[in-house]
């Protein structure tokens, strides 16, 4: 039976769009609608109040359902289950006056119930079909359980491995965050969003909130307009240009500005400059925090963010209690709310609420499509595409399945650390620990002895703080450091399970010490002593200075946060089913001095960057190299590769003559691998200093052993352009380097001439 909606949908019998792009139906039913709201109503559609599964700020009282009956909310989030989102649905369609559907917003950022690695281990897959095809089935499982709208893409570019939320980004690169902010989008948004399991994206968090300061969230970022433009902005572009239906404003100041409020960013560029169309929600209480950072109090933050271009307004409840006086006291306009009204019914509309409000509530879906096989195996496919080995003296791995292996380490038997940050949604009890995975994998193949070695932390507090409601049992230090001593002296190779919980990383989950917890890094010197061969796989959410860790431990294979599958995905890395090929979008640093540390900086005149050791009057460290410990890129593998010398079409580029590039690379080792073959550029000269090196392109290639094959790329001047003081994008022409190579650290550079 067609809805009242549905029938005025089916009478618009106009033409679909108009020569500008528009969509004529949607406009007349948006007319028609907004015609019949009263001021109140428009403006009820402006809020979004928290549903409160998962807590991500102070949680307000909102009688959600007294809300969604009288027509005072747009929406809500964070509400697990489609049995209750139905009941809110049903409230609104039923039991509001204008029956308007409610967008159901909610965090899937890796995953629903079927979770997925954390987004910078994603990054490292360097493979957006993987993101992509992890988006669909995020969207399918959210969808069936009655979510529209996810909070995602997170594609803010972080430099400092200090933030916390770096782990739910895609790393440090432009270039490479832009081809994986639109590959989200794609998987969630699937064709139009008009299908039943199709949500709509949210690029957050608009814009720069990737650079805090002191990598401490929520502190402010300050920058050039220049930096903005050529190294934070390209993303969130990226996924608008891939279709993405809403924007989330970030939460920390911008040059001094709330982005919530700030017309140049939403209105100028967002809106005019980048043409986007969609709607823009703010970050959690946004509009009540400027009265916190000094800015304005909640009427006029309330109005400056509507005029500036704010469509809802998340949880701080001002648009809904302050922008009907405003009205009446002709501060802000009945055409300014009319715009922002109209973007969120336009969402609605695009999603085919309107034609189908129940269309995301069908409980049969909750019951088949959730958690199912397909999306396991997928989950564990693509976890295997996110690990970085770090270092593999004398191949200990992958182990082989014979004689004794102890695994020890406070992170061996936590299936309930597993998925990582932004996972609240899914059934923490259902995931298998590594050492569940791994006595599957053995059998009895082999022995193995397990023990949990040591506490996270020494310090109880600093352990609850890091683990949050993601406990892991504790012990006497003492006793679980002989238990572990014990195991390693029976064994023939040690495994261990270390690092970061997986609550230490996310929102509000900064660092000032990014070493290995003390307790932790203590039990792996212990067993390294024992002169045993020892495996380190490690558990992080970011960067971890590993500086004793590489020169004493032989193998490093880090992990991330894997998702559901963690367990199965790691133990089929460690005993090679799988061969890792990740490579890391983010630098690891020698020192947490070194933050914030990247590799596409601009050059400074102290060159040169690389001094191994102490130059006076150079920029440098007196106590540690300026180099990284792993550089952007860096990631190796069971196998070996090898690069042939890159040929070049020319030596000259041109607008009209684009210069393809090739080079040959072969495995030399004897297992099947993927490489990933990586293209960077450098402007010698410019109007503005250039970065050292940017990436531009790169290439992954499975390869047999033995197996060569050609990588090419074609390199254009439209790679050459950047941002110029007048914020203009140019190509200068000139001198350029070429580089290509396995990583930004081992690269092959050749002059070009750009006319
Ligand atoms: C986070 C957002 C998230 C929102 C809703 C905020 O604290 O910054 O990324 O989408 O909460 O849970």
């Amino acid at each position: 039976m067609k809805t009242g909606f549905g029938l005025i949908l089916a009478c618009l019998a106009l033409a679909a769009c108009d020569p500008a792009g528009r969509d004529s139906e949607m406009d007349a039913f948006i007319d028609n609608l907004m015609g019949r709201m009263t001021v109140e109503e428009k403006i009820g559609q402006l809020n979004l109040p928290a549903g409160g599964d998962i807590v991500s700020g102070q949680v307000f009282e909102t009688d959600l359902a007294e809300l969604v009956s009288s027509g005072r909310a747009g929406g809500f989030f964070n509400v697990k289950g489609v049995e209750r989102i139905t009941e809110f649905q049903r409230l609104a369609i039923e039991k509001s006056r204008l029956g308007i559907p409610l967008l159901v917003g909610a965090d899937v950022i890796h995953g629903y119930e079927t979770v997925f690695p954390i987004p910078i281990a994603l990054s490292c897959s360097w493979n957006p079909s993987a993101i992509e095809r992890m988006a669909r089935i995020s969207a399918v499982e959210a969808s069936a359980d009655g979510v529209n709208w996810t909070f995602s893409p997170m594609v803010d570019i972080c430099r400092d491995a200090r933030w916390g939320r770096i782990a739910e980004g895609s790393g440090e690169d432009p270039w490479l965050g832009s081809q994986m902010a639109a590959a989200y989008v794609r998987g969630y948004q699937g064709a139009d969003m008009s299908h039943d399991d199709e949500i709509m994206a949210c690029v957050k968090h608009f814009a720069a909130y990737g650079a805090p300061e002191a990598g401490r969230d929520y502190t402010a970022a300050d920058m050039s307009r220049q930096k903005l433009y050529n190294c934070y902005l390209p993303p969130y572009r990226a996924a608008i240009e891939a279709g993405a239906g809403s924007v989330m404003t970030s939460f920390n100041l911008l040059d001094g500005e709330h982005p919530t409020a700030s017309r140049w960013l939403l209105d100028g560029l967002l809106r005019r400059q980048w043409g986007f169309d969609g709607m823009v929600v703010t970050d959690y209480n946004s509009i009540s925090d400027m009265a916190t950072l000094g800015l304005v109090e909640a009427p006029e933050a309330a109005a400056m963010s509507l005029k500036a271009g704010t469509d809802m307004d998340m949880v701080s409840n001002a648009y809904l209690n302050t922008l009907g006086d405003s009205y009446r006291k002709g501060l802000i306009s009945m055409e300014e709310i009319d715009r922002a009204c109209r973007r969120i019914l336009e969402a609605k509309y695009r999603l085919g609420l309107f034609s189908e409000p129940y269309k995301y509530c069908k409980p049969q879906r909750a019951e088949t499509e959730l958690y199912t096989e397909e999306h396991l195996e997928a989950a564990r496919e693509i976890a295997a595409e996110t690990f970085v080995l770090l270092k593999n003296d004398g191949n200990i791995l992958p182990l082989q399945k014979k004689g004794k292996i102890a695994l020890i380490g406070p992170l061996a038997d936590a299936g309930n650390n597993m998925c990582g940050m932004w996972s609240q949604l899914c059934v923490d009890s259902r995931h298998i620990s590594l050492l569940q995975a791994f006595k599957e994998e053995l059998g009895n193949d082999a022995e193995l002895l397990y023990a949990r070695g040591s506490n996270l932390y020494y310090s109880e507090k600093t352990q609850q703080y890091a683990t949050g409601r993601r406990s892991i049992p504790r012990g006497d230090d003492n006793a679980l450091l002989r238990e572990a001593l014990r195991a390693a002296d029976e064994a023939d190779v040690i495994v261990t399970a270390l690092g970061e919980s997986c609550e230490m990383s996310g929102e509000s989950a900064s660092r000032a010490d990014i070493t290995i917890p003390d307790a932790q890094r203590h039990l792996l010197k212990r067993l390294v002593a024992t002169g045993k061969p020892v495996v380190l796989l490690l558990f992080t959410g970011r960067p971890l200075v590993l500086d004793w860790e590489s020169d004493n431990v032989p193998a490093i294979l880090n992990v991330w946060y894997a998702g559901s599958e963690a367990g199965h995905a790691i133990s089929d890395a460690v005993f090679g089913r799988t061969n890792p090929c990740g490579k890391l979008t983010t630098t690891f640093p020698r020192a947490v001095g070194q933050e914030p540390l990247y590799y596409n900086y601009l050059q400074c005149s102290r060159p040169p960057w690389t001094n191994e050791h102490f130059v006076a009057y150079n920029s440098n460290y007196i106590d540690v190299a300026n180099t990284p410990l792993y550089p952007f890129g860096y990631g190796m593998s069971y196998t070996t590769f090898e690069y042939g010398s890159p040929e070049f079409s020319s030596d000259r580029i041109s607008a009209d003559e684009p210069v393809k590039i090739s080079l040959t690379v072969t495995n030399t080792g004897n297992r099947a691998g993927v490489e990933i073959v990586q293209l960077y550029i450098h402007d010698c000269l410019a109007s503005l200093a250039r970065p050292v090196k940017e990436l531009k392109n790169y290439r992954r290639v499975t390869l047999q052993p033995g197996e060569s094959k050609m990588v090419e790329f074609t390199l254009t001047t439209d790679e050459l352009k950047f941002y110029n003081s007048n914020l203009e994008l140019v190509y200068e022409p000139g001198d350029f380097e070429i580089m290509t190579g396995p990583d930004s650290g081992h690269l092959t550079v050749k002059l070009i001439k750009g006319i």
